[in-house]
């Protein structure tokens, strides 16, 4: 039993480049890659954790934890770039690391991704809950707290708007003269919007893909829309208030009160919660066997949509903290909240309406990949192979899409958006570490095999990629470490006792390639995943 077997590079560029009756059709190009990728990326993580990352975290200096973030970003993206281009298939991060590192680090990578994909949707739903709460309160529909929050969650209604109760806010409400306790407040009990949410979207996924990939197209350009209304409206108002903003973005770095509150920790620790912003573009990889040009055109989709988020984050960042003082960002809809404070209400609900559409198309993208990740480990024997049963009338993962959705719906009703935010970003950038390590390996090993798009300054750029994002997951709170070392454990356990009986590579010798049939299942044409589901498309 070789716990590092590998899967074989040849084999699989060779399938990559098999065309056919049944496989992918390759009709995207460059741009429609990065279009894709900035779908894919911009969510949760500017609509909603960016406001509690100011709050509590980093203030004004919230600019430099993206930064930072992007850089680290960059760093694997280049890395991803490198394998996407020389392996192009839809597994992504879990089949460049069986190609390279061998099966135990592609089941490590690819049970990581469950906290990139199904806790990722979770987290996005909660905060899609908060939008959907807050615009319905702006049309005079008020839901009951307890069925909008996680539990535990404590929130104080504050000028208005229901705000969590942190220490920073306290601290904030002592300088007016306010004490929290005089404020009302209420705890949440199960957050059944946000577990709504998930169950809507995956019915969707389970009736039809090429519904959910219409309905996304159109939620994509709804966001970007909301983005740039919001630059452009709020970029306005801070030039012409200048005095205000420079008031609101000084002290830049506010004083550290704690490790990880504010000051240059404050920054780290933010980076890594806002981290979970760029989580995204590694899905463009997963397009790879549509891609006209993968060889070429992989990097441009990566590298383009995570430049050009880089930016985006900025700017949005910039306005919003010149726009509201940080203390006051600490809501789950800190971009509504700074556009109300410009006095354009009605854009204010606009803004609500396009995140909510907009995070609609994240926790779509999160469902889909998710049980496609599953039917490639499940056809590789690492999951049993009720994972990768298919619907006979709808030919959809129906069976591992409603487990996940159900596991989700029940995440996204019971953790609130920041424990979930935490982990997603941990394990994900966990498994950016694998592949930057992995890229490294290869060049090792293999030096001399063709590499369509070459990491640059290999291995400082690994090496580097690996640092940012070791140093960002150090500034994530201990219980993220803790639940990320239960995962990895509960995920060893499953593959000691179950992964590596029955690996098809192991028990054969051979892998089986792309998402074809295994060697259990007959070939019948029309058999493909690839021909019933749409990857992640934006
Ligand atoms: N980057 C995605 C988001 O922020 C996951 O929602």
């Amino acid at each position: 039993m070789n716990l590092f077997a590998r899967k074989n590079i040849d084999e699989l560029q060779a399938d990559a480049a098999h065309e056919g009756a049944h496989t992918l059709k390759r009709s995207l190009g460059p741009l429609n890659l990065v279009s894709l990728g900035v779908g894919a990326i911009i969510g949760t993580g500017i609509f909603v954790l960016t406001g509690t990352a100011a709050a509590q975290h980093a203030g004004p200096a919230l600019i430099l934890s993206f930064v930072l973030a992007g850089v680290g970003c960059l760093f694997a993206g280049l890395c991803y770039a490198e394998f996407a281009s020389m392996i192009p298939i839809a597994g992504s991060a879990y089949t460049y690391g069986y190609a390279t590192l061998g099966e135990l680090f592609a089941w490590i990578i690819g049970w990581d991704l469950i906290l990139e994909y199904l806790f990722g949707a979770a987290t996005v739903a909660a905060g899609w809950s908060a939008y959907v709460t807050s615009f319905l309160r702006d049309i005079g529909i008020e839901l009951p707290l307890w069925l909008t929050n996680a539990p535990g969650t404590l929130v104080q209604l504050k000028s208005g708007a229901w705000v969590r109760a942190t220490e920073a806010l306290q601290l904030s409400l002592q300088q007016e003269g306010i004490s929290m306790a005089s404020l009302p407040h209420a705890e949440g009990g199960f957050n059944l919007v946000a577990a709504l949410a998930i169950l809507v979207v995956t019915l969707l996924l389970i009736l039809g893909t090429k519904e959910s990939a219409r309905f996304n197209n159109v939620a994509v350009a709804i966001k970007l829309a909301v983005v740039f209304a919001f630059i452009g409206v709020g970029g306005y108002y801070v030039l012409t208030h200048m005095t205000q903003a420079v008031d609101n973005w000084t002290p830049f770095i506010p004083a550290e009160i704690a490790p990880g509150q504010f000051g240059w920790s404050g920054i780290v620790a933010a980076s890594g919660v806002i981290f979970f912003a760029y989580i995204g573009f590694d899905a463009v990889s997963t397009t790879a066997q549509e891609a006209k040009n993968p060889q070429k055109d992989m990097p441009i989709g990566i590298l383009g949509s995570l430049v050009i988020c880089t930016i985006l984050y900025i700017l949005v960042t910039g306005i919003m903290t010149g726009i509201v003082n940080y203390p006051e960002l600490n809501v789950a809809e800190p971009i509504a909240v700074a556009i109300e404070a410009t006095g354009y209400s009605a854009l204010a609900s606009l803004i609500k309406v396009g995140a909510i559409a907009g995070l609609s198309s994240v926790m779509l993208v999160m469902l889909m990949a998710q049980p496609r990740i599953f039917f490639t480990m499940s056809r590789d024997g690492l999951l049993p192979p009720v994972f990768s049963k298919l619907h006979p009338t709808f030919r959809t993962p129906h069976v591992s899409t409603a487990m996940t959705g159900v596991v989700c719906a029940l995440l996204a009703g019971l953790y609130d958006v920041s424990t979930l935010g935490h982990l997603v970003s941990i394990g994900t950038l966990l498994a950016f570490v694998i592949v930057c390590a992995g890229v490294w390996y290869l060049r090792v090993k293999e030096p001399n095999r063709p590499r369509p798009f070459r990491t640059p300054l290999v291995p400082l750029v690994p090496i580097l990629g690996i640092l940012v994002c070791v140093y960002m997951m150090s500034g994530l709170p201990k219980e993220a470490w803790e639940r990320l070392v239960i995962w990895l454990a509960i995920g060893l356990a499953i593959y000691f006792f179950y992964g590596r009986h029955h690996s098809v590579l192991q028990r054969t010798g051979h892998a089986v390639i792309g998402d074809g049939p295994g060697p259990d299942a007959p070939h019948t044409p029309g058999d493909t995943l690839d021909e019933r589901i749409t990857p992640p498309v934006n």
